[in-house]
């Protein structure tokens, strides 16, 4: 991993909260900062894992909401495309999916609306963040250590995951950008995604979900939590602008409205709940 390109927030004491994949989803922003409050865990503390913004219809809000916060933010695919006004978003979805479609609309919808301020706050954002909780070293990206917008799922082979690891170097990796939460331990390490907030995880409810690192009995322990909040604002906003079908339904199904980009073992868990066991190392 380039050095030049991740922020060292150093040795970190408390709790850590991680979350990705805000969306433009303004009531699940303010959800996630009020969780956040009512668990007495600092900005300091809290990393987001990058897109920022994406499918739903308040960018700029949620764009001004994440930095009037000030948490340390991975740059997503998302801001990476927005930063420099890039013709598409960067996902990594094949051509001609329902996906790729789909982002043709979003994408255009959120890149007429980025101030120029904000396309400027997107460039200075890290690749990578490393820190230390309880002598265990962590690194934290957007996809892939060194892709951007690579997809790893639960069902993705443990091999990659180690493999992802040791380009990390460190004894924990925490990723986002594919928006379903899970984790594998190896050994003393472990690869986790923290998942995503502004869309629900394709499990058939409607809650986001983040990851919460803390120290418990000499252990790290790796706890991922719903975030339960109502999209009613998120959907009728998007309503307002003319987004229907696809992402509104997925806010109120918890379905996915493409499935392209999953591997068949994760297709197969569409709408069953999500359950994750906590992982201690
Ligand atoms: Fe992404």
């Amino acid at each position: 991993m380039d050095t030049r390109q991740t922020l060292d927030l150093g040795d970190l004491r408390g709790p850590v909260l991680i979350f990705g994949g805000p969306y433009s989803n303004l009531a699940a922003t303010h959800a996630m900062r009020a969780r956040a409050d009512e668990l007495g865990i600092p900005p300091e503390r809290i990393i987001c894992t990058g897109d920022v913004v994406a499918y739903c219809a308040e960018p700029e809000e949620t764009i001004a909401l994440v930095r009037d916060w000030g948490i340390p933010v991975v740059l997503g695919n998302c801001e990476e495309s927005l930063g420099l006004a890039s013709s598409d978003c960067g996902c990594g979805f094949d051509e001609g999916t329902t996906c790729s479609l789909l982002s043709v609309d979003w994408y255009h919808f959120a890149n007429e609306r980025m101030s120029e301020d904000d396309r400027a706050w997107m460039r200075t954002l890290p690749k990578a963040i490393r820190f230390t909780l309880n002598g265990k070293s962590i690194l934290v990206v957007h996809g892939g250590v060194e892709q951007i917008n690579r997809f790893i799922f639960p069902s993705t082979a443990a091999v990659i995951k180690q493999a992802e690891l040791d380009l990390a170097g460190t004894d924990i990796l925490v990723g986002g950008h594919s928006g379903i939460p899970s984790g594998v331990r190896t050994g003393n390490r472990a690869w986790l995604n923290a998942g995503a907030i502004g869309m629900p995880a394709n499990d058939g409810t409607t809650d986001g979900w983040y990851l919460i690192l803390s120290t418990e009995k000499e252990r790290l322990r790796c706890l991922w939590q719903r975030l339960s909040y109502s999209a009613t604002s998120t959907v009728k906003k998007m309503r307002a602008v003319g987004m229907t079908g696809n992402y509104t339904d997925c806010l109120a199904t918890g379905l996915w409205p493409s499935m392209d980009v999953l591997p068949d073992a994760d297709r197969e868990k569409r709408g069953q709940a999500l359950t994750i066991e906590d992982i201690f190392c």
